[in-house]
């Protein structure tokens, strides 16, 4: 049956299976070189703690994690998180904790809690294109404001929260190890952000799931996240996820914000799923309380490290003039932007044909058109394939210069 002979929401209906779809169908076939995904490197994901472990665990524990759970999450898990957010100097002080199933339910649910049909959500442009989305399924209109390599443009945004005033209700930011641009803020545009913000009503949702990931301590103070920061007049909601720093097939995330958000949040999360697995609330506890995340996010950061490197490197030896990128110092992307003539989608399907992926930029425009761009994961590729992919891609640019 096609779509027309279903009456779906309003809601259902804006949502379109796109050439974003197509394309990232297409980068997900195994044979090929690809750069597409946003996700951990298989050969990282820590198996071998996970069964030492769930082997440790007593059975009547074991029986709990099989059980269902609380809403806002495995009281053991929730003790832990507020002890990590403590370690980064985040104060709980008027604030609370929910669990949430990945970092994408916390904005998601975020979304449904402040976001009517016609409000604004400003975000960065490029931005995070599962947060796009779940914007979007609210019937939020999605308002893309420019970065440069500091962060967020203050004169742009303040722009648009003038242009939207009271209907901009949420203020999506990634602002360590961006996806897709790879960058990570400046202290000094923090404060400018936090000095801009103070006293409106906009709600900023610093979204972090890559702070942990930087590849040089001397990058450490950089991610100092915003919550921890002085922030008279500004309420902000703190996401975190489990994804890149333990694996994302926990489905665990989390969102620090002032308790009568929280409280919300709770209403609605029921109403989705009940509760987080409790199963993996209860690895990801003991992952915490037993010290394991350090060394694990040690061996993270050298190997992420390394693919960047080769990346960059190989960017450098391949890439034709007019073509520019990101240099991350963390995290899993390079942004890449072409000559304005060109079109990624064009370039995909040159390299798609040669055996390599990546996605292409119009996923993350906020309006999604701007399309002379695209972002490469160096994250999940095997060392040893980055080198000749960034070849293929590069030669595919190179068949579309006019
Ligand atoms: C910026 C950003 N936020 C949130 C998420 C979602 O994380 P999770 O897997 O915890 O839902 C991702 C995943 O790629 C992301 O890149």
């Amino acid at each position: 049956m096609s779509e027309h002979e279903y009456n779906f929401s309003a809601s259902a209906r804006g949502m379109r299976a796109s050439e974003i779809r197509r394309i990232m169908k297409l980068a997900g076939d195994p044979s090929l070189i690809s750069f597409a995904g946003g996700a951990p490197a298989l050969s990282l994901l820590p198996a071998d703690i996970v069964d030492a472990i769930y082997g440790a665990l007593p059975e009547q524990v074991k029986r709990i994690a099989m059980q269902y759970g609380a809403t806002d999450g495995y009281p053991p898990l929730i003790a832990e998180i507020k002890k990590y957010l403590a370690s980064k100097n985040i104060s709980m002080d008027g604030q609370e904790l929910i669990v949430t199933t990945g970092a994408q339910q916390a904005i998601n649910v975020l979304a449904k809690i402040f976001t009517d049909p016609g409000d604004a959500v400003i975000t960065e442009s490029p931005s995070f294109i599962g947060a796009l989305a779940a914007f979007k399924s609210y019937g939020a209109e999605t308002v893309g404001v420019p970065m440069d390599d500091e962060g967020i443009i203050i004169p742009q945004l303040l722009e648009a929260l003038d242009k939207w005033g009271k209907k901009a209700k949420i203020l999506y930011l990634t602002p360590y190890f961006h996806n897709p641009a790879g960058i990570i803020y400046s202290v000094n545009r923090k404060r400018q952000l936090l000095d801009a913000l103070a006293g409106r009503e906009i709600i900023l949702l610093e979204d972090d799931p890559y702070g942990e990931l930087y590849f040089d301590d001397a990058d450490k103070p950089l991610t100092v996240p915003m919550k921890s920061m002085p922030h008279p007049g500004v309420t902000i909601c703190y996401a975190g996820s489990f994804a890149k720093i333990f694996s994302p097939g926990m489905r665990l995330g989390w969102l620090c914000a002032p308790a009568g958000i929280i409280d919300k949040c709770q209403l609605a999360k029921q109403s989705i799923d009940a509760c987080s697995p409790v199963f993996t609330q209860a690895l990801a506890s003991e992952f915490l309380s037993q010290n394991k995340m350090p060394a694990y996010i040690e061996t993270l950061r050298a190997a992420y490290k390394r693919r960047a490197g080769i990346m960059l490197d190989s960017l450098k030896q391949h890439m034709p003039a007019g073509v520019n990128w990101t240099v991350p110092k963390g995290g899993f992307y390079v942004w890449v932007t072409l000559p304005e003539y060109m079109n990624a989608s064009e370039v995909f399907e040159a390299a798609y044909k040669n055996g390599a992926a990546f996605v292409i930029g119009s996923a993350f425009d906020p309006a999604g058109v701007k399309n002379d761009c695209l972002r490469l994961a160096f994250s999940s590729t095997p060392e040893d394939k980055i080198a000749q992919g960034i070849e293929i891609v590069a030669n595919a640019i190179k068949s579309c210069i006019k």
